[in-house]
């Protein structure tokens, strides 16, 4: 039996995104499912109910008609207690949750006994998990938007000019974190012509800065950001002090700030004091995206617009409803995915599969059950965090290069050698020949594979992994070896047309591994290039 999904009309004050569009609407039929939704859902977001209906989906005429007559409920933002109250048990429901945020949500949602994944409880660092990832897909929207806001604020241009009139220097911007959001508007306000200076506590996005046309400003003081999992820890006193320093600096030189810095589960660090606000130049703008915990700028107020010491303060916190179609549209792209993975069958029905990390992940509340926190990944796909710089002792390099696992010990080594060099031995004395020639080739090809693969990074498995693809083709040479035999060989030696057909195939097929092999390497190694 096919479900039906239901995507209520959100009710929180200003939202105006909606759950799903038109376009997806088609495709999660196309699934097997049944779409139902709410008259009036899409309206803010400039998607009336002919266009849903036009896709295939059946229009309710009230919230409680579609609350009811829904298996999947679609939604933005987590639902309220009246929403709650009309839940079926038995439901499952997709949307932002916020559960660490939300205890009380989460016992509400639990008393239903239904089932809940929130998009924000993705595990964003499996990669497979990158279609789903709506925090990043609003993030990008955020960033974008903020930089519009800040233009919209600022009595200037963004970009430099030589006119008749006069020149106009280009406007200076100044981004503090350089996540998602801050990564958007860097490459925003760069394209709008302004220059672009960011900071951020993880060192490893300076490239990533460089790379949109942004300067990463450094603190001048060495302690490592990175907290885990692609997210900033909080920093020591002796580097926040450095950090305000250089920030004093860049309020005083820039003409806008954006701020995005975050710490997931912590307040929003204090970046921005009323004083460095009081220094910036009179119509200056800071945009603060992280008004909702707490901002990164002291005089924020969440969700207005104010003006202090002659700066305009944007401190919305509805900056990707305020770009409702796209962000509907990327929302409804990102739930599509995740409603690919939960029907493998493509029949409408779903699967909520523990087995699948993403998953996992994902389901907050299985059949009325909190099951959150998911347990960590098995597989952290981040890189390994680097020492600390204040770590007195410098710690050991590993035997492969990577410092991911402990050195051998030098007792164990020895007796590796030792059994090694025995069985070495025996093979020498009582194996043939002809067998000890190839039995060589072997262990040097383990050894030398070995080598080579443990003393690349991990990030470059996957373009070595295809290289070694291309390389396996040595299928080629046997191939080429039938179809051509050597010179001299006997008549009655040569292969017969099905050999030679079977060679010829063979030899066609390796050579789209080969070539394929090297041209997907190419392109995944110009992705590492500075
Ligand atoms: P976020 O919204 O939690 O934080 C925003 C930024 O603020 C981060 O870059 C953080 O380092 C920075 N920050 C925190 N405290 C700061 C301080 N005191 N001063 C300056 N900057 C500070 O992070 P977001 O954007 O959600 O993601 C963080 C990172 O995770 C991103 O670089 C992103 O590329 C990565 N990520 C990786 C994924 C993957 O591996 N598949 C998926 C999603 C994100």
């Amino acid at each position: 039996m096919s479900l039906t999904i239901g995507i209520p009309r959100e009710i929180y004050a200003g939202e105006k995104r909606v759950a799903t569009v038109p376009d997806v609407v088609e495709k999660l039929i196309k699934l097997g499912f049944a779409v139902r939704v709410e008259s009036g859902a899409g309206e803010a977001a400039n998607f009336g109910d002919e266009a849903y209906q036009a896709a295939g989906a059946s229009i309710a005429a009230s919230a409680a008609d579609l609350w009811t007559g829904s298996d999947l409920v679609f939604k933005v933002r987590a639902p309220t207690a009246a929403e709650i109250a009309q839940i079926r048990p038995g439901t499952t429901l997709i949307s932002f949750i916020w559960p660490a945020q939300n205890p009380e949500l989460m016992q509400q949602l639990a008393a239903r006994k239904i089932t809940v994944l929130a998009m924000d409880a993705l595990p964003r660092t499996l990669s497979r998990a990158q279609k789903m990832d709506s925090l990043t897909s609003m993030a990008s929207i955020s960033g974008y938007r903020a930089v519009i806001e800040a233009a919209n604020a600022f009595g200037r241009f963004f970009n430099g000019q030589v006119t008749a009139a006069g020149k106009i220097p280009p406007a200076k911007v100044f981004v503090a974190g350089a996540g998602v959001a801050g990564l958007a508007a860097i490459g925003t306000a760069a394209n709008l012509g302004a220059i672009v200076r960011a900071n951020d506590t993880r060192a490893e996005v300076a490239d990533q800065v460089v790379s949109l046309g942004g300067e990463f400003v450094k603190v001048d003081y060495e302690e490592e950001g990175s907290g885990g999992g692609g997210y900033a820890k909080v920093m020591s006193e002796g580097f926040q002090q450095a950090q305000r320093e250089m920030y004093a600096k860049q309020a005083r030189e820039s003409d806008i700030i954006i701020t995005t810095a975050l710490i997931p589960g912590k307040p929003a660090p204090r970046l921005i004091t009323a004083g460095m606000v009081q220094s910036m130049k009179p119509g200056s703008v800071i945009v603060d995206m992280a008004g909702e915990q707490g901002g990164n700028c002291e005089l924020t107020v969440p969700g207005e617009a104010v003006v202090r010491h002659g700066v305009t303060i944007v401190g919305y916190t509805d900056l990707p409803s305020r770009l409702a179609k796209q962000a509907s549209t990327l929302y409804a792209t990102n739930l599509l995915r995740l409603t690919e993975e939960l029907c493998k069958t493509k029949d409408g029905s779903i699967n909520v599969n523990f087995e699948d990390e993403a998953i996992r992940g994902l389901t907050v509340i299985k059949d009325g059950e909190v099951t959150w926190p998911a347990p960590p990944l098995k597989v952290a796909a981040a890189p390994p965090p680097r020492p600390a710089a204040a770590t007195p002792a410098p710690a050991k390099k590993s035997a492969h290069g990577h410092g991911e696992s402990e050195p051998m010990a030098g007792g164990t080594l020895a007796v590796i050698f030792g059994v090694g060099a025995v069985l070495f031995w025996l093979v020498g004395a009582y194996a043939p020949a002809s067998f000890l020639s190839h039995f060589t080739v072997f262990v040097l090809a383990c050894f030398i594979g070995y080598m080579v693969i443990w003393n690349v990074k991990p990030s470059l498995h996957t373009p070595l992994m295809s290289v070694t693809n291309a390389i396996s083709s040595i299928i080629a040479v046997g191939a080429l070896v039938q179809i051509a035999p050597p010179l001299g060989a006997a008549a009655e030696g040569r292969p017969s047309g099905l050999i030679l057909g079977l060679a010829f195939v063979a030899l066609a097929l390796t050579a789209v591994n080969m070539f394929g092999g090297f041209a997907v390497t190419r392109r995944m190694l110009a992705m590492f290039r500075k």
